[in-house]
């Protein structure tokens, strides 16, 4: 994957976020969960506006997964998402659009409207230092471990990702 040019972030023009899984309970509001928490650690909370969605509807309105929240607590990050349903007006409020697997970046590139909209989309293993390009496993079917190996390769993937983003944030 070629490395985004991204451009400026100011309070003014904060950059804005979504992490998209199939269900929105367990990866993106992982996802979500721990960029919130390197924004909150790095006090650039201006300067950023986080949020996730899932392509389906039967997670609507509802928290995270149990063990997602129980993983991701145990490290020290809160999972706050409600569950949400991913929708093409999501191609106007956020300038970046992190899919959790090839399925889901299909499901959101299918919505896109305009080659502006496709340009968006990433899967958020492209900012996976150890195996860019790759997807992040579905969880929902497993147990623990596979709930803990979703949190590390969010994580790392994240901490990637926002090393990139803050150089260029202008206080
Ligand atoms: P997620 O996991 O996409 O990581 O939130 C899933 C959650 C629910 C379902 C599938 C995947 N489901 O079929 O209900």
């Amino acid at each position: 994957m070629e490395k985004p040019a991204w451009r400026e972030i100011s309070a003014e023009k904060p950059f804005k976020l979504e992490f998209v899984c199939l269900g929105n309970i367990c990866r993106s509001p992982t996802g979500e969960g721990i960029f919130i928490d390197l924004v909150k650690k790095a006090g650039l909370e201006a300067f950023f506006v986080i949020d996730s969605s899932g392509l389906g509807p039967w997670h609507v309105g509802e928290p995270a997964h149990k063990t997602s929240q129980l993983v991701a607590n145990r490290r020290g990050v809160k999972l706050p998402s409600i569950g949400r349903q991913f929708n093409e007006i999501d191609f106007d409020r956020f300038d970046l659009i992190l899919a959790m697997d090839f399925e889901n970046r299909s499901g959101i590139l299918k919505q896109a409207r305009s080659a502006a909209d496709s340009s968006k989309v990433f899967l958020l293993r492209d900012f996976d230092p150890i195996s860019p390009g790759t997807e992040v496993p579905d969880p929902y079917y497993g147990g623990m471990p596979d709930f803990e190996a979703v949190f590390d390769i969010c994580k790392r993937s994240c901490e990637s990702l926002f090393d990139q983003l803050e150089k260029r944030v202008r206080r």
